[in-house]
């Protein structure tokens, strides 16, 4: 509890989070769940899905998506800041993607309202958030190259990484996991996009396990109970030639509980290396990478140290 005050001192945007919360109980706000409570990830509160199915219900709501403090809560928080370094990281590649992105995903880049912001010498006003797909894609081209036949993503959000995946690097097919009506969300959005590629949306318990290209996973696989995460590592993860995940678990702090340990993972996973997330978003963050080019993770990623 003691924590939790400080923690609202220190942090304007919790502080809002949580009086918000208790204003929602107050009013007595239905919340929707998909699984039983041992089931849920950090992302389950309830507020979460009341606020997806009010999206996928009603035109008006879904339009203004990204701005529902609900929604803000889980995704969609990626301040301007963060922004203006995701960007630095990727222009500092000279890849081209940067380019790509203004002439595609950022020009198709207003479904759901998102908040945008301007940058130094970018004509129009970009989302952060977007801005942290668009590194991600830079990344993931520079790990293992731009040409896809399928990948597996866990915790997708909207589909925002997938979109601008498939608009950056050439996707066959991306199979995007995520609760069953996150899943109707992510159609609703990418539908109202023409992708290069192809999607399908699966909940866990509707697939069989597959060896998969890629799997990729953004503060998503990380915010499982431990018992979810095996059951992703067996259907989804141990069958994939390369992967890339962003984690919020594994190496300590308040989100490490109930998930699996770094220890678990080097066990349970094809074997990884670790580096660092940048910008570091959160203390115990990490980026988990197998079957990737050395090359480009020795010039442009830093091995993440140990204590
Ligand atoms: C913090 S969000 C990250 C979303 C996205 N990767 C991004 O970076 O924008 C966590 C995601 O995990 C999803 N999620 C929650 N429980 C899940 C489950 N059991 N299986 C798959 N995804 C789940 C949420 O719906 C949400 O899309």
């Amino acid at each position: 509890m003691i924590e939790k005050i400080k923690k609202m001192i220190s942090d304007p945007l919790y502080a809002q989070y949580v009086w918000r919360r208790i204003y929602l109980k107050l009013l007595g706000t239905e919340k929707v769940f998909a699984h039983k409570s041992e089931f849920r990830s950090d992302s389950e509160n309830g507020e979460y899905g009341a606020a997806v199915m009010k999206a996928l219900e009603s035109q008006k709501y879904f339009d203004n998506f990204k701005r529902n403090p609900e929604y803000q809560a889980i995704l969609e928080h990626v301040n301007r800041d963060d922004g203006e370094k995701y960007l630095n990281i990727t222009l500092s590649r000279n890849d081209g993607l940067f380019d790509l992105a203004l002439k595609t995903s950022c020009r198709a880049d207003d479904v759901g309202n998102p908040i945008k912001y301007k940058y130094p010498d970018i004509a129009e006003a970009l989302s952060p958030n977007t801005l942290r797909y668009i590194k991600v894609s830079s990344d993931l081209s520079g790990l293992f190259g731009r040409e896809f036949k399928s990948i597996a993503e866990i915790g997708c959000g909207y589909g925002g990484q997938a979109l601008v995946n498939d608009q950056l690097l050439s996707v066959n097919l991306a199979t995007l996991f995520d609760l069953p009506f996150v899943n109707e969300l992510i159609k609703k959005y990418l539908n109202s996009m023409l992708l290069n590629g192809a999607y399908r949306v699966r909940a866990i318990n509707e697939s069989c396990p597959e060896p998969y290209d890629l799997v990729i996973s953004n503060y998503a696989f990380s915010e499982l109970p431990s018992i979810l995460q095996r059951t992703y590592i067996k259907k989804v993860m141990a069958g994939a030639k390369r992967g890339y995940l962003t984690m919020n678990s594994g190496l300590g702090g308040e989100r490490s509980e109930g998930k699996l340990t770094l220890k678990q993972l080097e066990e349970l996973l094809p074997p990884f290396e670790i580096f660092e997330e940048e910008p570091l978003t959160a203390p115990h963050n990490y980026i988990i990478v197998w079957g990737h080019n050395g090359d480009f993770a020795s010039k442009y990623m830093k091995q993440k140290k140990l204590d």
